[in-house]
């Protein structure tokens, strides 16, 4: 196939879903009616959805057979052990608590491990990660190497965390003060970014030098493993599953959401070898999602994603998945719009800042660009800058390291015309930067205030 240049999508459409066409007009209205917060736009009004990746891909046809197989027995269903099995496969921890999504099993966690006094180092949290990390009083820092904060640095694993910033500050805060080190694979945050597995292994000689034990935050894992397949070396050829089973083999833990690299809808887990932590976590787990064999998930759920698991690691998927970004990426690149360097696996990170420098980024350059894209082609993306990190949890105000709006591609979702539309409107809004203006906030709540916060236009 690799003669051809044509990104053949490796999968038949079998049903449809009607997207509404709407006029610049329309979504002008529905924009303003939203507050100009795309997260409360009427999903019908939006032409090509690429606010998340999350829960938004396609199922596949054996995994809507697998559905019928649900058993909703409220303990020890055969859907729940045919979960276990897939998780295990490729990531053998001695403890599964599924949840019912990525967020519930951070929420467990860091309930049982965090508290005021402690700290917890990422490459960069994400942030339903640092919420949840925040919410219990303990301090979220974000470690990742240089070139992971400058969107043009070109780096083929610029999720990595430095590890020598990581020594200085188990160093300084005292190993008793940092119950655990996360690594986010991809890096979300810092633009869909992968670590490679000389830098797990370097970050794992440290945990272990200072008795700290190493989690990963896995919600990408089979895209994180296709770049280390064709990035780093001595990777050539091996079996995804095979690299996968490595980096958990290097961790003592982990968080999922299976919204993303599950291919499911919804769903998540937490899996971890220590004994004494999983009873506290399956503790909790009973109070707030479900019994430990469902969690916070049906039957049908665990089927859905014991299946995508088996999906999402086939060769022929991640080729094309991760080639179908790269086109999206590379094109606006070559067009001089100015995006994080390189394309990450699941998403197009539009370098804001660098776009609208006549925007400041108190005036939201992201949330200003991203409101653009709706407005004139019906693209929803999300911004990740300063509306989504630069609040802090005492009131105050900052930058965030930088301003994007992210374009995330649902998986196996749209075609490569969608895409050529996406790209189209991309190159007519950036042509027109200057004339963006920025916005502020009206009204925000104190956590997480993107999904809710209400904004109007500057000038
Ligand atoms: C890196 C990362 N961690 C955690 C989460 C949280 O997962 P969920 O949305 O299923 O709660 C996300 C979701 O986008 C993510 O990208």
């Amino acid at each position: 196939m690799e003669r051809w240049r044509t990104i053949i999508e490796p999968f038949r459409i079998h049903s449809v879903e009607p997207i509404r066409l709407t006029t610049r007009e329309e979504r002008l209205r529905a924009i303003e009616a939203a507050g100009w917060n795309l997260f409360n736009i009427h999903a019908d009004d939006v032409l090509v959805d690429l606010l998340t990746d999350s829960g938004t891909g396609a199922m596949s046809r054996d995994q809507w057979a697998a559905i019928q197989h649900g058993d909703e027995s409220y303990a020890g269903s055969p859907s729940w052990y045919a979960f276990l099995h897939s998780v295990q496969a490729l990531f053998p921890f001695r403890h599964v608590i599924p949840t019912h999504q990525g967020r519930a099993a951070e929420k467990i966690l860091f309930s049982v491990i965090g508290g005021p006094g402690k700290t917890i180092p990422n490459n960069t949290h994400f942030d339903t990660t640092r919420a949840n990390v925040e919410f219990t009083g303990a301090e979220a820092v974000d470690l990742v190497i240089p070139e992971g904060r400058q969107p043009s640095a070109l780096h083929p694993f610029k999720g990595n965390m430095d590890v020598a910033a990581l020594e200085r500050f188990l160093e300084e805060r005292g190993a008793a003060n940092v119950p655990v080190v996360f690594v986010t694979i991809t890096n979300n945050s810092g633009g869909g970014q992968p670590v490679s597995l000389a830098n797990l292994r370097a970050v794992r000689a440290i945990c272990d030098r200072f008795g700290v034990p190493l989690f990963l935050d896995a919600c990408r894992f089979a895209e994180n493993a296709w770049f280390i397949r064709s990035r780093e070396p001595g990777n050539e050829g091996r079996p995804i599953p095979e690299i996968v089973r490595e980096m958990a083999s290097l961790a003592d833990g982990m968080t999922m959401s299976a919204k993303k690299d599950g291919l499911a809808n919804i769903g998540g887990w937490l899996a971890l070898d220590d004994d004494r932590l999983a009873e506290q976590c399956r503790n909790l787990l009973i109070l707030t999602e479900g019994f430990p064999t469902y969690g916070g998930l049906a039957g049908r759920d665990l089927e859905a994603i014991a299946q995508g698991l088996r999906e999402v690691v086939e060769e022929d998927y991640l080729r094309y998945r991760i080639t179908s970004t790269a086109y999206l990426g590379e094109a606006l690149a070559e067009a001089g719009v100015p995006v994080v360097q390189p394309i990450g696996g699941h998403a197009v990170y539009l370098d804001a800042r660098a776009l609208l420098p006549h925007v400041p980024p108190l005036e939201y350059p992201g949330q200003a660009l991203a409101v653009a894209l709706y407005v004139e082609g019906g693209i929803r993306g999300c911004e990740i800058g300063t509306v989504m990190f630069g609040r802090h949890p005492d009131g105050s105000e900052s930058p965030a390291a930088m301003d994007l709006v992210r374009l995330a591609i649902p998986r196996r979702t749209y075609t490569q015309s969608h895409v050529d539309y996406v790209i189209e409107v991309v190159r007519w809004v950036a042509e027109r930067a200057p004339e963006l203006r920025g916005m502020r906030i009206v009204d925000e709540p104190p956590a997480l205030r993107h999904f809710t916060a209400r904004f109007a236009p500057l000038g």
